[in-house]
């Protein structure tokens, strides 16, 4: 039996396939069409792992994932893939609702079909929680019976896929399971989210952009921590079911960069004895920016017994750590479209 990966080459799908080969020898396919955020530098040191197979490919191609499907036997697919990127999505949504929705949908097909000539089957949906919109300050964390919300083109896209896994399982009754988890850091995530963008910015002497007034809040979670929760949801949770998955850790953006440039000035201090927190400038603010978001996360711990390992603090001092000691990976991928990118979005 073996497991599909969709969008293994990313941020969070690339930890998940580290995470997963680290507990076991079951076979994983990493199915991805290496847009610009997908890296194969994100797993050179498992490439030639005999149980990890690379697939470059697209999750709306029906036809090809419907055979690797049945000639590797598959017997649950976790689904990564996606545009996932707010500001991109605000800048040319289409691209969001072709993989996102469109793309969601060709891969739940192909995986309705592969189920029903083997039942043993489960389909893992990772989604997030931005399609419940926004809280205020004083408003309770989203559980998972919150209305949707979306605000933004991305969360839209998402809720959008989301709604098409949920009619997958309750009109096919394809065994699905969706999660909801809140912002993810840590190891190989792309420079283009806030805290990679902050730690390649202090150390390259940029400016450090917090839009608006720098006081959003999100609910930060070591990216470890999802991908340990993801197992144990593909494991254990019950189908047609959703489930939160948050680090308890609520701060705001001015808070998170502060954190971080006081950890480069312990790591790495500038030579004019000047703190990176110089570098901290208020920029135009995201269009309809969420202003706060927060996971309640029982659900999981009750069912299946999950809480983070790391805290916000032990979590970002190992982040930080990894991009002092990662420099060739972080310059590798911020070449000319991601120069290009940053010049579009923040001139
Ligand atoms: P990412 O942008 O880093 O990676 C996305 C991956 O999907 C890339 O490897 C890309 O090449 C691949 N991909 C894109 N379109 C594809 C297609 N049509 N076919 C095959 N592969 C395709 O994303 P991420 O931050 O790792 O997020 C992964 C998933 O987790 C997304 O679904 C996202 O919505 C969700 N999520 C992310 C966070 C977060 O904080 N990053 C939090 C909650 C949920
Ligand atoms: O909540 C889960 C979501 O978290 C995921 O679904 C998304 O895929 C992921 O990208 C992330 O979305 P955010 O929009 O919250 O993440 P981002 O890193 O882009 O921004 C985090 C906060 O920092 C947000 O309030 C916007 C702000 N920000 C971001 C950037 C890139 C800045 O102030 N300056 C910046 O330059």
């Amino acid at each position: 039996m073996t497991i599909l990966v969709t969008g293994g080459a990313g941020f969070i799908g690339s930890n998940f396939i580290h995470e997963w080969l680290a507990h076991g020898d079951e076979p994983v396919i990493n199915l991805d069409k290496l847009t610009y955020a997908g890296n194969l530098d994100n797993l050179r040191d498992i490439e030639d792992t005999p149980s990890y197979i690379f697939a470059h490919g697209d999750i709306a191609d029906y036809s090809q994932v419907s055979a690797w499907l049945a000639n590797f036997d598959v017997r649950a697919i976790v689904h990564f893939a996606a545009e996932s990127h707010v500001d991109r999505s605000i800048d040319g949504p289409l691209s969001f609702v072709e993989t996102n929705v469109v793309g969601t949908t060709h891969l739940l097909q192909a995986a309705l079909e592969h189920w029903r000539k083997h039942h043993n089957f489960r389909f893992l949906h990772v989604s997030t929680d931005e399609v419940f919109g926004s809280l205020e300050p004083d408003d309770p964390a989203f559980v998972e019976s919150s209305p949707y919300r979306p605000n933004s083109p991305y969360a839209a896209s998402k809720a959008a896929s989301d709604h098409l896994v949920r009619a997958y399982g309750e009109t096919y009754g394809l065994p699905v399971l969706t999660t909801h988890c809140s912002n993810n850091y840590g190891p190989y995530h792309f420079p283009e989210k806030l805290i990679p963008l902050l730690i390649h910015n202090a150390t390259t002497g940029k400016d450090l952009p917090l839009y608006g007034d720098g006081q959003q809040v999100r609910d930060w979670l070591y990216v470890a921590d999802h991908c340990r929760a993801l197992r144990m949801v593909l494991a254990n949770g019950r189908p047609g079911e959703t489930y939160n998955i948050g680090g308890n850790a609520e701060r705001k953006n001015i808070d998170v960069a502060r954190t971080v440039c006081a950890m480069l000035d312990d790591y790495l201090p500038l030579l004019d004895g000047r703190s990176y927190s110089d570098q901290i400038v208020l920029v135009r603010d995201r269009p309809g920016h969420d202003r706060r978001y927060a996971i309640n996360a029982s659900k999981l711990r009750t069912e299946l017994g999950w809480k983070p390992l790391e805290t916000f603090e032990s979590g970002i001092a190992k982040t930080v750590q990894w991009y002092i000691e990662h420099r060739e990976w972080t310059a590798a991928v911020t070449g000319g479209s991601y120069r290009d990118w940053v010049a579009r979005q923040y001139t």
